[in-house]
């Protein structure tokens, strides 16, 4: 979910409105804005998209300068208007945005139900509103201090209250928050390109700080209300308001922007001051494994970086899931290296990873896109992608990206480690640098993809299978897939499919299969023979391909790579095969249901 706030001289409304199109990648299930109105609270709730709710505002417009605003990725309670936020409490006193989980909602809402308050949703957010005003004595900064004493689980909070006009007040815990200064009011957000169309001046509130934000000022107190000192930072970021550019999607211009992305990365890596400075200074002699750990594809980018970490520089690497990870109790020590992957650097479960693996004594390198996001700040070491912002969900150029900075990161440390030489350092660089001009070529051959995939929109299930690196990238595509086409997919290691999967393979099912491994191109092959004997029509991709293609098979040929980077290759049409299925299937690309692009709750 995103939360925006604002107090200031101007129409608070439109700025809110606009601030919420900057973090609807947060979540769309819902939306909703209060504005402190000369008679009360107004509040608009819709379901569904931003542009619903801005059509409700257009049809009933709404002033006052002090209001705040919430675009939902829904957790307790179905997306609907009575569940969206901003929640106002029984007593319509105090109107409340929560980004986050309150995990002991269901105690305090059966206290207050004794007590006789009525709860009009289902969700654990308006609890806050209810408590805070049952609790409310005069003071709203002693109120949200009690509130906050009260609540288990994760919140970041911007709070209004009817007795107090000019005042807006901000709180959280394991949730990010910012506070925005600007010469005409003051903003809370859960992301700076929320504000950054109005200033650059940004406070970042930690774990249980409070912010109280008036028109003219802005004051920080911890939670014993005693005052605190922040440092005022100034964001040297631009947010270039993104625009398709002439594509029907964001994801498809993101695809094509992949090329530009992969040089602007290995550049900033390679010869940028800061990028450089983190390569040299992790001392990676010191580890006896390395753990890495993330979500969705960032946790799939980390599969294909472990074959090139432990080929490359012979350590142990493992890799798992952040949600998976944060419980069980890791063994990981100051030994370890812990790297965290994170396009957003905001996703919850990462986030709880990496606090994890410092408590633990590990040493934290973060691989982030987001400059200035929660993992980038918290982690010991972070290297930054040169991605720039990434609208579609799916992501497409941050994945990339990340991969990349990955094989510079594996070569960098396998010289430090004395496992390859200078002049094999250099050979592999040079074949890193000649991505992007292979992936240039590549993206020539959409017209073929879009036809294949024109092909591919009824089937019911598609398998992605690959040996050894291949699997990993296959990993990928299948999630690419499902998320955009809603089409069922599974990625399966080529030779654990006779162990069960091949059960499912029948007429009517497409097995796209990866081929970069030289040595492994013959078994991948009996594979392929296996799937259509028992009638799958395969799809196969690859560098390193010598088949002819009939009914059954049809192939795309990858430019040679060395195969350690050949999911770079791979992937580009891994993407543009799911982007064309969707989108001959007419679907909601960029925005699919149910998914958000960062996920900032449990
Ligand atoms: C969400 C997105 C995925 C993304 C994952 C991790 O689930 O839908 O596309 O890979 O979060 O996000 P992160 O920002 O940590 O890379």
């Amino acid at each position: 979910c995103g939360i925006i706030g604002y107090v200031g001289s101007e129409n608070a409304v439109p700025i809110i409105v606009e601030g919420l199109k900057k973090l609807e990648y947060r979540g769309y299930d819902s939306a909703g804005i209060a504005i402190y109105g000369t008679d009360g609270f107004n509040v608009v709730k819709q379901k569904g998209r931003l542009a619903a709710l801005e059509s409700r505002l257009d049809g009933c417009p709404i002033a006052g300068t002090m209001g705040i605003g919430h675009t939902r990725w829904a957790t307790h309670g179905e997306p609907s208007d009575i569940n969206s936020h901003p929640h106002v409490g029984s007593q319509s006193k105090i109107a409340v945005v929560h980004n986050g989980i309150i995990e002991n909602y269901k105690q305090l809402k059966l206290r207050l139900e004794r007590k006789g308050i009525p709860f009009a949703s289902q969700t654990d957010s308006e609890v806050i509103a209810q408590l805070a005003e049952y609790y409310y004595n005069g003071d709203l900064l002693d109120t949200v201090i009690r509130v906050s004493g009260a609540l288990e689980g994760s919140y970041a909070l911007g709070i209004m209250c009817l007795d107090e006009p000019d005042t807006l007040i901000a709180v959280k815990k394991d949730n990010p928050l910012i506070i925005g200064v600007s010469d005409h009011g003051h903003f809370i957000a859960s992301d700076v390109p929320a504000v950054l169309k109005h200033t650059n001046k940004v406070y970042y509130l930690n774990d249980k700080e409070i912010a109280v934000l008036q028109k003219g000022c802005v004051q920080f107190f911890n939670l014993d209300k005693e005052p605190l000192q922040k440092q005022l930072e100034t964001i040297t970021w631009s947010f270039d308001s993104a625009e398709k550019g002439g594509y029907p999607h964001f994801m498809l211009k993101e695809i094509m922007e992949q090329p530009k992305v992969l040089k602007d990365t290995i550049q900033s890596a390679i010869n940028n001051g800061d990028n450089k400075k983190v390569i040299d200074n992790l001392d990676i002699t010191r580890f006896n494994k390395i753990v890495i750990t993330a979500c969705g594809s960032a946790y799939n980018a980390g599969v294909v970086a472990k074959y090139v970490f432990e080929r490359l520089c012979r350590i142990l690497v493992e890799v798992e899931l952040a949600s998976e990870f944060r419980y069980k109790d890791a063994i990981i020590d100051e030994k370890t290296l812990v790297i965290l992957i994170s396009q957003s650097g905001e996703t919850a479960d990462t986030i709880a990873a990496m606090r994890e693996a410092k408590v633990k004594g590990a040493v934290t390198l973060s691989i982030v896109n987001v400059v200035g996001s929660t993992i980038a700040k918290e982690a010991d070491f972070c290297i930054y992608t040169a991605a720039g912002p990434e609208i579609a969900v799916a992501t497409t150029k941050a994945f990339s990206a990340q991969l990349v900075l990955l094989y510079i990161l594996a070569v960098g440390f396998a010289v430090k480690l004395g496992k390859i030489s200078g002049e094999q350092e250099q050979e592999l660089l040079s074949q890193i640098a000649a991505l992007p001009a292979k992936l240039s070529a590549l993206l020539t051959q959409v017209d073929m993809i879009q036809k294949y995939a024109s092909t591919c929109v009824g089937y019911k299930s598609i398998f992605f299978i690959g040996r050894n690196i291949d699997y990993a990238i296959a990993l990928e595509g299948s999630l690419k897939l499902k998320e955009i086409s809603y089409i069922h997919s599974e990625a399966y290691a080529g030779g654990e499919l006779k162990h069960g999967t091949i059960s499912l393979i029948e007429e009517n099912t497409l097995v796209v299969a990866i081929s970069n491994c030289k040595q492994l191109f013959g078994k991948i092959m009996s594979n392929v023979e296996q799937v259509i004997s028992r009638g799958a029509k395969v799809l196969l991709i690859g560098n390193c391909l010598d088949v002819e293609q009939n009914d059954k098979l049809s192939s795309i040929s990858l430019p040679e790579s060395n195969e350690l980077f050949s999911p770079s290759l791979s992937v580009i049409v891994l993407q543009l095969f799911s982007y064309y299925v969707a989108a001959n299937k007419g679907l909601d690309i960029d925005k699919p249901r149910n998914l958000a692009k960062s996920v900032t709750v449990e």
